[in-house]
């Protein structure tokens, strides 16, 4: 599996995601209840960028229609939004936050 590094753990705001882009695709990163969690940052009910959103409870809030996505997962657990949003592995080393593109599920 191949890390590439998306940024670094002293710049992440806990609750505040924040956008990068790894190899021309655009990913949310997320630091939340001690984790660090990274997430495609495009919704899949339409063309709006996660990071914009509301975190809590570890979930990731689309701002424009409110469809809540489980960082874990990338599930969504309300409507309108039906399909689930990549998440990607994330390893920390010192102080750089480690992305696979690999899609976890
Ligand atoms: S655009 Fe995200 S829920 Fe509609």
């Amino acid at each position: 599996m191949t890390y590439v590094r998306a940024c670094r753990l002293s710049e992440l705001e806990e609750d505040t995601p924040k956008r990068v882009e790894l190899d021309g695709t655009p990913v949310s990163i997320v630091q939340t209840e001690g984790e660090v969690f990274a997430i495609h940052d495009i919704c899949s009910h339409a063309n709006v960028s996660l990071s914009e959103g509301e975190v809590d409870d570890c979930h990731i809030e689309c701002w424009l229609h409110g469809s809540r996505f489980d960082l874990r997962s990338g599930k969504p657990d309300a409507l309108p939004a039906t399909r689930p949003v990549p998440v990607y592995p994330v390893k920390i080393e010192g102080d750089d936050v480690l992305v696979s593109l690999t899609q976890e599920s």
